[in-house]
């Protein structure tokens, strides 16, 4: 199963990354937590993103393209995969053609997130992320059990760097203004499967279970 997972900022990629991933067995690439990762080990890749991704830019596309391609290529990814954040720009996405095309592989779906830009600033503020296990919760939509602690590892929750008012309203209007060419570029192709993000989280993971429920595990 070949999938990418595409929404604006707080659209539930990441939330329904973990479910997909769990139930499909496939890794999850999200270019996002490669960053961070980087960032977290301080290596050179680290250092070029976080002053884009500090300001709510996105990273340059040459910079992304390469890590993407490097990951792809790897073992795992050969019975399928989860891009979560990939492709952003219509030139990433021309970039991942000729990186399948090379790879003899093709696209299953591309599963968009829909959900109205008005909704997105509170559902970023509010997030809150597990330092152990990377299990994402919302203050109010999707709380822990006890305050502050993880309930899958009981790992101590913390906000993201990026998750405030003034790096929220650029990521928000930077995506947004990505977004457009880009559903037009996967729908042209016939991939683009739209989902109700306004949802329930259950809900539209139930959504997109349906769309993936006819590809083989
Ligand atoms: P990245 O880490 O990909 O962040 P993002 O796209 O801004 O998306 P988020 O992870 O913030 O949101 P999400 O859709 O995963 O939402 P979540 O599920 O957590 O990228 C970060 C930065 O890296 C970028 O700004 C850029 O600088 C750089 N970057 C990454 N990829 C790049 C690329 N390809 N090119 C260039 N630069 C790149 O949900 C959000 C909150 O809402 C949570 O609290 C959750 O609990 C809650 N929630 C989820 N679903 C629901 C629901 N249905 N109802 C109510 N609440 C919900
Ligand atoms: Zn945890």
């Amino acid at each position: 199963m070949k999938l990418i997972l595409m929404g604006l900022p707080g659209a539930g990629k990441g939330t329904q990354a973990e479910r997909i991933v769990e139930e499909f067995h496939i890794p999850h690439i999200s270019t996002g937590d490669m960053f961070r990762a980087a960032i977290k080990e301080g290596t050179e890749l680290g250092l070029k993103a976080k002053s884009f991704m500090d300001q709510g830019q996105l990273v340059p596309d040459e910079v992304t393209i390469g890590i993407v391609r490097e990951r792809l290529g790897k073992d795992d990814c050969k019975k399928g995969f989860l891009l979560d954040g990939f492709p952003r720009t219509v030139a990433q996405a021309e970039a991942l053609e000729q990186m399948l095309s090379d790879l003899q592989r093709t696209l299953d779906y591309v599963i968009h997130i829909h959900v109205d830009q008005s909704l997105l600033m509170e559902r970023l503020t509010g997030r809150r992320i597990c330092k152990e296990c990377g299990a994402t919760y919302h203050l109010v939509f999707n709380p822990p059990t006890q305050e502050g602690i993880c309930d899958k590892c009981g790992g101590e929750l913390y906000q993201r760097h990026d998750d405030n008012a003034e790096t929220v309203g650029n990521r928000l209007e930077v995506n947004t203004k990505q977004m457009e060419p880009l559903l037009n570029f996967y729908d042209q192709k016939g991939y683009l499967r739209t989902i109700n993000g306004e949802q329930d989280i259950h809900d539209v993971f139930a959504d997109i279970n349906q769309v993936l429920g006819g590809l083989s595990k």
